[in-house]
């Protein structure tokens, strides 16, 4: 694909666009893609990032990424028209859930917002009803929060209060009145996760939740991202990367 974009919108945080030269093919929220780091003799696997945005209209994807290492630093430094290898579209994505009656919370994390902003893009577009809860340890962390305020209810958490409630998203109001969503879709750190898995078990809510483990291969041969299950070990790259809570050995 062809780098049509790539904008830091913070120290830690870049959205890179591409362009696909075929059509898109059809993209679920929650899935994900498969980068080479080209210019990086040091980093030969692939990393995976989700799916941020697309636009079938431009052909193009968008990933937002967090510069956490070597792979992601050089990802950051690819300029307009650099090709880049993308395999995609990986997993399983949220599930048709998110389209059923009744009304959805979203919550993402840090950059658990990636998928989370996708999702409530396409319920959005769809005429679903939905809130959005996001959270940070500061302000500069509540990605795409201005973007997502001009289309959808959203609430957020700091743990430095520079925005919103201070603490964690589970310190949230709403999510003492957690049973007036039918379900909630999640994306972030893993003891946010959990943490929201609990709730939502605790409170019989149907609940998704969209691991990141570190991957290698990406499609289900070497086994370097599997975690348990009720059903066993299984693959978040094949199998996932989302999973109701209630298959979760958590
Ligand atoms: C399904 C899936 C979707 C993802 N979506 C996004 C996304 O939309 N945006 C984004 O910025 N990142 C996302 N990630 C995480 C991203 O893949 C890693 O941050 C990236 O691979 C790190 O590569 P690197 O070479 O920069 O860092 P490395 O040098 O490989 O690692 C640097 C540091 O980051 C940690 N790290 C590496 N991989 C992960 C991981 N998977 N989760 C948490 N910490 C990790 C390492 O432990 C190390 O401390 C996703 C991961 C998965 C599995
Ligand atoms: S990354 Fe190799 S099996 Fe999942």
């Amino acid at each position: 694909m062809i780098i049509i974009g790539n904008t830091r919108i913070s120290d830690d945080y870049f959205i890179l666009e591409c362009k696909d030269s075929q059509p898109l093919p059809c993209i679920k929220p929650g899935q994900f893609a498969h980068l080479k780091v080209e210019s990086n003799p040091s980093v030969f696997l692939r990393r995976p990032f989700s799916i941020h945005d697309c636009n079938y209209e431009k052909n193009t994807i968008s990933f937002l990424i967090k510069i956490v290492g070597n792979g992601s630093a050089t990802l950051s430094q690819l300029r307009e028209n650099e090709v880049v290898s993308i395999v995609y579209p990986l997993g399983n994505g949220f599930s048709d859930e998110a389209a059923a009656e009744g009304k959805s919370l979203l919550i993402g994390g840090g950059v658990g917002i990636a998928p989370i902003f996708f999702l409530a893009k396409e319920l959005k577009q769809n005429k679903f009803d939905y809130d959005v809860l996001l959270g940070g340890k500061k302000v500069s962390d509540l990605l795409c929060y201005n973007q997502l305020k001009q289309f959808c209810s959203v609430f957020c958490t700091t743990e430095d209060g520079s925005e919103g409630t201070r603490g964690f998203v589970t310190d949230h109001e709403i999510m003492r009145n957690i049973s007036r969503y039918d379900r909630i879709f999640c994306c972030g750190p893993t003891p946010m996760m959990k943490a929201v898995g609990k709730k939502a078990c605790d409170n019989g809510i149907f609940c998704e939740v969209s691991l990141e483990n570190k991957m290698a291969c990406g499609f289900g041969v070497c086994l370097c991202c599997v975690t348990p299950t009720n059903e066993g070990n299984r693959c978040i790259c094949t199998d996932g990367p989302v999973f109701n809570i209630n298959e979760l050995k958590w």
